[in-house]
């Protein structure tokens, strides 16, 4: 029977159980992924470990992004076959497993130049950094944006997206990340270990907040009147910005396809670019959690599934 990484009781890394699933079957809008890789994403382990029981039951298969072929498509899909390499974030349940079901329109062909761990790192995390600047932010050419925690999954992707729109693009990240940042079209980077933000910069267009908490109430007074702080990271302070003169928008990413398809295409024009801070087989789920929960990986993290990519 093919293999799953449940969550059977809340609990740290040492609670994902590799067990046996039945291979599920793909309704009308739906196909079947033959899994090569999944992605590995802080929102994992934070249902994980019980912080979201509110939202999540028991037993749990966690995963929202995988990489793979086409298994099998529901009769109502199109432009999707048996055989296509793809890659999707299914949504929020499901990608630690040999076999994963998506809605038809949450996937894409994945890009050409990158193999599957590689594509199987993109779709949350990018799709969040574009949601973020874009639909979110409305950043615009010229403008000045902020990324707080530039190096890891998402914020590796919004700096490329952000140089890619043509703003100007500063980062937080510790030293050892900034020559990475910069090759990316990082204009200007700030090791957060050992200067102050707000003492650097000062009226941005666009704060992209992937930390909340001090960062966040830090974050208010390097925003001109009138511009926007996006945060992915827990519930954004709508009283502080208010008395900040600063709009504030609450991200929440959604899966889409069509994205995905977009990202593709950049990927294979050379105008995107990935980065795995972390591979491992489906076997070793439990340090691939481990790692992410540091808080220190630059790029994503990985599970590769069914042997090596
Ligand atoms: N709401 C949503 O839709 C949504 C979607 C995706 C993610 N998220 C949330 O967004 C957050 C970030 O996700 P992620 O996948 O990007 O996490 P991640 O990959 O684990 O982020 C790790 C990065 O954070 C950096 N970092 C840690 N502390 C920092 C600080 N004080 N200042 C600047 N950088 C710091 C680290 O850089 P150094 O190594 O240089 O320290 C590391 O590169 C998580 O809380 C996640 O749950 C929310």
């Amino acid at each position: 029977m093919p293999k799953a990484v449940q969550v059977q009781e809340w609990g740290g890394p040492e609670v994902l159980k590799l067990v046996d699933l039945p291979r599920p079957a793909p309704a009308d809008d739906e196909v079947l992924i033959r899994v090569r890789a999944a992605g590995v994403n802080p929102l994992d382990w934070k249902i994980r470990n019980g912080a979201r029981r509110a939202i999540y039951s028991l037993p749990y298969v966690l995963g929202c992004d995988v990489a793979g072929s086409v298994e099998a498509a529901g009769r109502a899909v199109k432009g999707l076959a048996p055989g296509d390499a793809v890659y999707s974030m299914i949504g929020r349940a499901g990608g630690y497993a040999e076999y994963a079901i998506a809605k038809a329109e949450v996937v894409a062909p994945k890009p050409a130049r990158l193999d599957f761990p590689e594509a199987a790192a993109v779709p949350l995390a990018a799709l969040t950094a574009w949601q973020m600047l874009t639909e979110n932010g409305n950043l615009e050419a010229g403008q000045r944006v902020l990324v707080h925690a530039a190096a890891g999954g998402v914020g590796f992707f919004a700096v490329q997206f952000a140089h890619n729109l043509g703003a100007h693009v500063v980062g937080t990240a510790s030293a050892r990340n900034h020559d990475f940042l910069r090759a990316l079209g990082a204009d200007e980077l700030i090791d957060y270990n050992t200067s102050r933000f707000e003492e650097r910069i000062r009226d941005v267009d666009l704060v992209v907040d992937l930390l909340g908490g001090q960062t966040q109430a830090r974050s208010w007074q390097v925003i001109r009147k009138g511009g926007t702080l996006v945060c992915a990271a827990g519930a954004p302070d709508a009283v502080r910005a208010v008395a900040a003169g600063v709009q504030v928008r609450q991200q929440s990413v959604r899966p889409d396809g069509r994205q995905l398809r977009e990202f593709a295409a950049m990927f294979d024009a050379g105008k995107l670019r990935v980065e795995i801070g972390g591979a491992y087989p489906l076997e070793r789920v439990a340090d691939a959690h481990r790692q992410n929960e540091t808080g220190h990986t630059r790029g994503k993290i990985v599970l590769v599934v069914g042997g090596p990519a």
